[in-house]
């Protein structure tokens, strides 16, 4: 009673440091969003207008432009937070199926030109050569004609014969190309390592959604009993299964240089793990590239990009011209251990629980960090490591799991 008649007094007197508390509250509030930890649907919805503005204003095409614009099929928006550097990622549904919208940068240059006023497009072939460079640069590979065909169309088979909408399809693609998700979503249909690509509009694409790998949420509940460590023990061999594709499936290992868990995810039904940013994911050539343009280094934490990480050579000044660590470092440093500072885990990973034999916790540690690097890990693990970690995970998750079901 009495605090309640007091309250408008108390306000008063009190008045700059409720204004300035108030302020605060604000900033850390816009903060939050426009660091993008958090996020509304109404986020979402923006991003929806804007699409089929650009549909109606006929610079955007694509498979889910009139599903989304004209019928309205597409629906219950959701938006995904934790985004870091696109723009847009937010989740929809169409006909039961959970779709992933995602949008890439339209910060460079058009494709088409003015030549005294006239607008003019390149050639087919043009567009072709063009494409086969895009990838020759980004990806060091070097495309098939078909293939080139095959990315040089929204719709793989369906070749545009009305030559305002094939430009407009240039346009479009021509934006699309430039992204390193998009690029190896588009041309990794066959492999099943990635989310599936499943239309675009405009400046946007789709892809498959993937569930979550279920101990993101165990972590913080911090449930630690045996059927868990039963489901965690199968996400991490599913985990090194996807490594290994990575590894072997292509001309060249493609390395993840962002490594989360928030980055795998599970294809309904459960059994096939993929990986879910590709803006990190490239081949080993490639990563090599980056690192030996790095101008000049004063400690190996200058020749990182991202989890990627190599040397620098004291002397010269120079980076290694090659990248040290691999995927399996980094899973087992990052997913499978987890957060550390010095010497002790602060958040344990997905592979440290109270059910964790001496004998795993010490190949992890090996595979985390082969070579006892003072700071961070910068070694491959051996094929041994790798070996006896497969083995010795699989050989756990049988008794475990064949234990539960019986
Ligand atoms: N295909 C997908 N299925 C399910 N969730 C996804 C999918 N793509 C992205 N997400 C969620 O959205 C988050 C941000 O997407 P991401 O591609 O990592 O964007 P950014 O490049 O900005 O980090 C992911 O961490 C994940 O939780
Ligand atoms: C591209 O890949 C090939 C074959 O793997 C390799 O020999 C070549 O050095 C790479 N090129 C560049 C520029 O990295
Ligand atoms: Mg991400």
């Amino acid at each position: 009673m009495l605090v309640t008649r007091r309250l408008p007094g108390l306000l008063y007197n009190y008045r700059y440091t409720v204004y300035s508390s108030l302020l605060l509250l604000c900033t850390f509030v816009y903060f939050l969003f426009k660091w993008n930890v958090l996020c509304t649907n109404l986020q979402a919805w923006q991003h929806v207008k804007k699409m089929c503005q650009l549909y109606e204003d006929g610079f955007a095409i694509g498979s889910l432009c009139a599903p989304l614009c004209v019928t309205k099929d597409i629906h219950s928006l959701t938006c995904h937070s934790f985004q870091a550097t696109k723009e847009a990622v937010f989740s929809a549904e169409w006909h039961n199926i959970r779709l992933v919208f995602k949008s890439v940068p339209k910060d460079f240059q058009s494709i088409h030109w003015f030549d005294n006023g006239v607008v003019k497009y390149p050639t087919e072939k043009e567009f072709l050569s063009t494409i086969r460079t895009i990838v020759k640069n980004k990806l060091n590979l070097t495309l098939s004609y078909e293939t080139a065909v095959r990315l040089s169309r929204l719709k793989p088979s369906y070749e545009e014969k009305d030559r305002l909408k094939r430009q407009k399809e240039i346009d479009n693609l021509w934006f699309l190309l430039q992204d390193n998700e998009y690029l190896l979503s588009a041309l990794f249909t066959d492999k099943d390592v990635f989310p599936q690509l499943l239309g675009t509009c405009g400046p946007y694409y789709v892809v498959e959604y993937l569930n979550k790998v279920p101990d993101i949420s165990s972590l913080l509940t911090l449930s630690d009993n045996r059927e868990d460590w039963g489901r965690r023990l199968k996400i991490s061999i599913q985990i090194l299964d996807l490594l290994d594709e990575l590894e072997t499936g292509f001309r060249e290992p493609f390395h993840l240089c962002d490594i989360k868990l928030e980055h795998f995810g599970l294809v309904k039904g459960g059994n096939k793990l993929k990986f879910i940013d590709l803006d990190g994911v490239l081949p080993k050539s490639v990563i090599n590239n980056f690192i030996k343009e790095i101008e000049s280094c004063e400690k190996d934490d200058d020749c990182d990009f991202y989890d990627c990480r190599s040397k620098c050579n004291k002397k010269t000044k120079k980076c290694s011209n090659y990248v040290a660590n691999n995927n399996l470092q980094i899973v087992c440093e990052k997913i499978f251990l987890g957060w550390r500072m010095s010497k002790s885990v602060i958040v344990p990973g997905l592979l440290m629980s109270q059910h964790t034999p001496s004998e795993l916790a010490y190949i992890l540690r090996q595979c985390a960090n082969p070579e006892n690097d003072q700071s961070k890990a910068r070694t491959s693990p051996k094929d041994e490591v790798k070996k006896r970690l497969y083995n010795v995970l699989s050989e756990i998750e049988q008794t475990v799991n064949n234990d539960f079901f019986l």
